[in-house]
C-alpha cells in the first residue's frame, strides 16, 4: 500500500465513522468482530444502492422479487451441499488459541497470490516452508494441522432440542428450494428470474476490513432458471459494452486483463455461458451508473479449484480497493446441480413441462412388479426389490430383454428376479412432450461490499477558496440525499421560507436535509462530505424575486432557479434525466454570495 493510499483509506473510515455511514454493532458491550450497525446516512445510501439494483434487475428484466425465511431447516442444506461443502480452512495458534483462515494467512506473506482453492495438506506445506507465525502471539504455526470449518451459523428451530437449522448463507436456497411454487407464478413457462435482497449469514473466522468481511451481510440475487437448449439471453442489447475481464487462461499465463466486448467474449469463446456474458454486461453499465470508478472495475474467473461446488463457472465482479482487488459480485453458472438435488430429496418436483411442437409416439418399457409372488418370497425386501425394478427399466431396459431373469441390487443384496415376476412390458404411446430439469445462471451482489466501494472510490479531496475539503462524488441516484435546504442567515424570516420549500420537497418524496445551524460554508462542506450533490439556499433575493441558489457539489458553482421550479428541477437530478450542467445552460448563474 502507498502512502496515499494509507492515508485515503484512514480517511474514508474516519468520515464513515465521524459522518454515521457505519459503525461497529454493540460497542457499549465490546462489540462483536464482523457485525455493523448503518448510521443514518449509511442506511440510505445502502437503501438507495439496494434500490437501484431492484429497478435494473428485478423490473428492467421483467424478474419476480421474493422473500424467504432466513432460517432455513437442516435437509435443505443436506440437499444442496452446504452442510459438507460451505466450509473454509482455519488454522487455530495452540498457544493463544487465535483462529485464522489458513488461505488468508498464505496470503499475506505476499508469497501467493491466491490460495482460496488450495488443499489443507497443500497449505499446511506452505505454512512450514513460508515459517508463518501467528499474528497475535508470535508463536510459529509450523506442524499445526488445517481443519475444515462450516461457515454456516447453526440454531434449534421450537422448544427442547428442537429441530435443527441454519442461519442461510445465502439468499438463492431460499429462492431455489421454492422453484415449484415460482414455476407456477410464470405460469410454467422458462425462462423466469426470480430475485431476492436481504440479510444471509457467514461465521467468518476472521471478519476484516470494516464492512468489506463480516458475519451478516445484505446480498442482492438473481436467480435465472432457463432451458439451456432452447433459452437465450438478449445479447443483442449488451454486445458493445466493453468488460475488463481476467480469465483462468490469463491468470494462469501472462497476468493480463483482456479488454474485449460482450460479443467479442462470447465469439471468442471467453465467456462460455452465454446468461454470464449477458450479465456482465449489464452489471458494468449498472455499476459505473451507480458509482463504481470504470477503471477500477474487473472480472475476475474463478479458477477451477476456487469454484463453490455448486459452480460449473463463476465470475466475480472486482473493485480494486486501497492495495487489492475485493469481490463486489459473483456470476455464477450453477448449472441444473441445486434443482437436481432438491428433486431427489424433496417431496417437491423440480422440473418443466416441455411441449413438443408435434407429438411423437415412442415405445416405452415399464414393469409392474407382481407383490403377490415378491412379498413371500422376500419379505421385508420387496417394497425395496420393487422400486430398484422401475429404477432399472428407466435407466437400461435392456436388461429386461436378455434371459429369463433380471439381476439386481436391493435391500443390500443381489437378487435374480424372474422376468414374468417384474411385469415387463414395451407399449407404444404418444408423448406431448418431456419433462427437462432447468439450468440456473446467478448473479449474486454483496450490498455491503458495495457500499464500501462507493465510498472508497468517490472520496475527493480539494481546496475551495483556499481551505481545504473532503467530498464524496457519490451520483444522485445513491447519495443519500439528494439536497440540502438552507436559509443564508438565521433572521429575516429566511428560515421560514426554508423549512417552507424543505416540507415541500419531502412531501414531494425527495430525500433532503434541512440545516440553519453554523456559517454557510460549513453547512456546505458537511453535505459535500456525505456526498449531498446539491445545495439549496434562501437568501435576502428570495424575498423579492422567489428564487433560490442552486450549489452543485462537484464543480461547488451556483445558478439561481425559480422557487416553483425546485421539486421538477431536483426530481430530474435526482433521476439522472438531466444534470447539473443541462440545468445551468439554461439559467442565471451567480457567485457564492448569490449575485448575478
Ligand atoms: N449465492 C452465491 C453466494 O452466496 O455467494
Amino acid at each position: 500500500m502507498t502512502d496515499d493510499d494509507e492515508h485515503r483509506l484512514a480517511r474514508v473510515t474516519e468520515l464513515a465513522k465521524r459522518r454515521g455511514f457505519f459503525f461497529a454493532a454493540n460497542e457499549p458491550y465490546g462489540g462483536v468482530a464482523g457485525f455493523w450497525t448503518y448510521g443514518p446516512v449509511g442506511a440510505a445510501l445502502k437503501r438507495n444502492v439496494e434500490q437501484r439494483w431492484r429497478e435494473r434487475f428485478a423490473h428492467e428484466e421483467g424478474h419476480m422479487e421474493i422473500q424467504s425465511p432466513t432460517i432455513i431447516p437442516e435437509p435443505v442444506f443436506e440437499a444442496s451441499g452446504h452442510l459438507d461443502d460451505f466450509t473454509d480452512w482455519v488454522i487455530e495458534c495452540p498457544t493463544c488459541e487465535t483462529s485464522y483462515r489458513a488461505d488468508h494467512l498464505v496470503e499475506g506473506t505476499g508469497e501467493v497470490e491466491d490460495a482460496e482453492g488450495l488443499s489443507a495438506s497443500a497449505l499446511e506445506s506452505l505454512i512450514d516452508e513460508l515459517d508463518i507465525s501467528c499474528r497475535s502471539c508470535g508463536d510459529s504455526l509450523q506442524g499445526i494441522s488445517v481443519g475444515e470449518f462450516n461457515l454456516m451459523f447453526s440454531t434449534a428451530i421450537g422448544p427442547g432440542k428442537g429441530e435443527p437449522g441454519y442461519l442461510r448463507p445465502e439468499t438463492a436456497q431460499g429462492t431455489i428450494v421454492d422453484f415449484p411454487r415460482l414455476l407456477e407464478y410464470a405460469r410454467g413457462d422458462l425462462p423466469f428470474g426470480a430475485v431476492q435482497i436481504g440479510p444471509a449469514y457467514r461465521n467468518e473466522i476472521s471478519p476484516r476490513r470494516a464492512i468489506i468481511r463480516v458475519r451478516e451481510m445484505t446480498q442482492a440475487e438473481l436467480e435465472l432458471f432457463y432451458d439451456p437448449e432452447e433459452d437465450e439471453p438478449p445479447l443483442g442489447a449488451v454486445a458493445a459494452v466493453e468488460l475488463e475481464l481476467y480469465p483462468v487462461e490469463a491468470q494462469e499465463g501472462d497476468g493480463e486483463h483482456r479488454r474485449l466486448t460482450v460479443a467479442e467474449a462470447v465469439d471468442g469463446g471467453i465467456i462460455d455461458n452465454p446468461w454470464i456474458a449477458y450479465y456482465l454486461g449489464v452489471a458494468t453499465t449498472w455499476f459505473h451508473e451507480i458509482g463504481v470508478d470504470p477503471a477500477k472495475l474487473r472480472f475476475r474467473q474463478h479458477l477451477p479449484g476456487e469454484r463453490a461446488h455448486y459452480a460449473a463457472d463463476c465470475w466475480d465482479a472486482e473493485a480494486y480497493l486501497d492495495d487489492d482487488w475485493i469481490e463486489l459480485a459473483g456470476f455464477a453458472y450453477r448449472t441444473n446441480y441445486d434443482l437436481n438435488k432438491h428433486h431427489e430429496y424433496s417431496d417437491g418436483s423440480y422440473t418443466v413441462f416441455k411441449p413438443y411442437d408435434e407429438p411423437v409416439t415412442v415405445e416405452r418399457a415399464t414393469v409392474d412388479p407382481d407383490m403377490a409372488m415378491l412379498g413371500p418370497e422376500y419379505g421385508a425386501a420387496a417394497a425395496d426389490i420393487a422400486s430398484a425394478l422401475e429404477a432399472l427399466v428407466e435407466t437400461n431396459p435392456n436388461a429386461f430383454e436378455t434371459g429369463d431373469a433380471v439381476t439386481i441390487e436391493a435391500a443390500g443384496e443381489t437378487h435374480e428376479i424372474a422376468l414374468e415376476t417384474t411385469g415387463y412390458t414395451v407399449e407404444t404411446v404418444t408423448e406431448s412432450g418431456e419433462h427437462i430439469m432447468p439450468h440456473v445462471t446467478e448473479p449474486a451482489f454483496g450490498i455491503d461490499r458495495l457500499v464500501y466501494t462507493l465510498l472508497e472510490h468517490n472520496f475527493h479531496e480539494d481546496v475551495v477558496d483556499g481551505e481545504p475539503r473532503a467530498y464524496l462524488e457519490l451520483p444522485p441516484t445513491v447519495s443519500p440525499n439528494v439536497a440540502g435546504v438552507f436559509p443564508l442567515v438565521d433572521a429575516d424570516g429566511l428560515p421560514e421560507r426554508a423549512r417552507a420549500l424543505a416540507d415541500r420537497l419531502a412531501s414531494a418524496g425527495l430525500p433532503i436535509t434541512y440545516d440553519e445551524r453554523g456559517a454557510i460554508g460549513r453547512r456546505y462542506r458537511r453535505q459535500d462530505e456525505i456526498g449531498t450533490p446539491f445545495c439549496l439556499t434562501v437568501d435576502h433575493r428570495t424575498l423579492e424575486d422567489d428564487t433560490v441558489t442552486l450549489r452543485d457539489r462537484d464543480s461547488t458553482k451556483q445558478i439561481r432557479v425559480e422557487m416553483v421550479e425546485v421539486p421538477e428541477v431536483l426530481r430530474s437530478l435526482r433521476s439522472g434525466e438531466m444534470s447539473f450542467e443541462a440545468v445551468a445552460a439554461n439559467t442565471e448563474a451567480v457567485d457564492r454570495e448569490g449575485n448575478s
